[in-house]
């Protein structure tokens, strides 16, 4: 069987530090979505580590990481997260495999990004510009390039043929992008020589025998549900499949091998980008939530967004992923606010409903919120469930009441060690 770990909101709930936590009870753990656009954060033993497109199982012994066909990677972003990791010694060549079906960034695709934002004004998407949207886009307009092609001899001649037509293209766009296609090209080129170094791998395959050999297999998500490409706030979205059923395509695994899903959430709401965002703050909670939550992107460094957590939107994402137990993360963050207060309808065209509608935009929706009493601890500290204070455990047992799922970790801290499992 494969569990699976995803994020329920926009990104940026805390995957990595989970999959980190979980990953001793498994033998693999493997991305299926997403690219270098994934901030995925990482604390221990005092060290603080940012992947991207590497499964956050890395730092455990015994781990196979496995970057799954539905990833896009940019090589070049590969190599540096490669010679981040150096100090640690990890055999990557038998520790981290790659699927040949992973589609590839290519310089040009992030330039073609650049200038589709660019373009778009005041309606921008607010992408991280990683290449990740053209990078997909080609995908499913069956022009990519993939790890397995860079085994071919004649590679670079798919590749120039491919960028060739992205230069083209980039004067469809009416804007001004400065950059040097010869030094990309040979930034590119000594990543992909880089990247030829570890094992490719038909993963679907790889996984298939390691499932007939009883290996457990921990699925990781990137972004959030609600940046996924059909089910997200369109088009204010990723291009990938963020939610359930991305894994299954991303790594080739059945539906009926999927076992647990573990949604993870904050205690509140961040965003990062353009899109709409019905419980957004803009008063002092929402920057008390930033300063304390240091609610900064792990990717580009941009400010998010803050506000209470939706749970119209929460049950929306339960659903569509089919959660089996959640996981509540940065509950420390709300420590210290006299009232919390949590979405539980909204006001749409008048009516009072508890789904999410097709549009979310401020002049078709209002929110209607729960009251909590705070509490004043600091739980940063606190090492069992016994520990926390009542009143967050009430909001807890709300949260479980409405969703009809048991929330079993509520962490309280970055580090892995400030994780309370109840
Ligand atoms: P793109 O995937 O880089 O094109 O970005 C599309 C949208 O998804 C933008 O609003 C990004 O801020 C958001 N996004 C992409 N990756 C992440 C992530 O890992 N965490 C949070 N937001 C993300």
């Amino acid at each position: 069987m494969v569990d699976l770990l995803l994020g329920l909101q926009w990104g940026d709930e805390g995957k990595g530090k989970i999959v980190d936590v979980l990953t001793k009870n498994y033998d693999i753990i493997a991305r299926f979505q997403g690219g270098p656009n994934a901030g995925h954060t990482l604390i221990f033993d005092g060290n603080k580590h940012v992947l991207h497109t590497i499964p956050s199982g890395i730092f455990h012994d015994k781990a196979i990481n496995i970057v799954g066909n539905g990833v896009v990677i940019d090589p070049v972003i590969f190599k540096k997260e490669l010679e981040d990791l150096k100090k640690y010694t990890i055999d990557f060549k038998s520790k981290l495999l790659i699927s040949r079906k992973a589609h590839l960034i290519l310089p040009t695709h992030r330039l073609l990004d650049a200038a589709s934002e660019i373009s778009k004004g005041k309606a921008k998407i607010g992408s991280t510009l990683k290449g990740i949207g053209p990078t997909y886009m080609d995908k499913t307009g069956r022009n990519g390039m993939r790890v397995g092609d860079l085994e071919l001899e004649n590679w670079k001649d798919k590749y120039n043929a491919l960028a060739k037509k992205h230069l083209k293209m980039l004067t469809f766009f009416d804007v001004d992008i400065q950059f040097n296609l010869k030094e990309l090209e040979e930034e590119f080129c000594k990543a992909v020589d880089v990247l030829k170094q570890l094992t490719f791998i038909d993963s679907e395959e790889y996984l298939f025998n390691a499932m007939q050999n009883n290996k457990t297999i921990l699925a990781e998500g990137a972004q959030g549900s609600l940046l996924d490409i059909d089910f997200g706030t369109y088009p204010f979205v990723t291009s990938s499949n963020t939610t359930a059923a991305g894994a299954c395509t991303g790594l080739g695994v059945p539906p009926n091998k999927i076992g647990e899903v573990f949604g993870i959430f904050k205690a509140y709401t961040t965003r990062v980008g353009s899109g709409p965002f019905p419980t957004e703050l803009f008063d002092e909670d929402g920057k008390a939530m930033a300063k304390i939550g240091h609610e900064f992107g792990a990717t580009t460094g941009r400010a998010r967004r803050c506000g209470w957590l939706d749970l119209v939107a929460l049950k929306y994402t339960v659903q569509v992923n089919g959660v089996t137990q959640l996981n509540m993360m940065k509950g420390d963050v709300l420590s210290g606010f006299d009232t919390l207060k949590v979405c539980t309808s909204y006001t749409y065209k008048g009516k009072e409903i508890t789904h999410l509608p097709y549009n979310i935009e401020p002049e078709n929706v209002s929110v209607n919120y729960t009251e909590f009493k705070g509490w004043e601890a600091d739980l940063t500290q606190m090492e069992s469930a016994i520990q926390l204070p009542e009143n967050l455990i009430t909001y807890i047992e709300f949260i479980e009441q409405e969703l009809q799922i048991p929330i079993k970790i509520v962490s309280v801290g970055p580090d892995r060690k400030q994780t309370i499992f109840r």
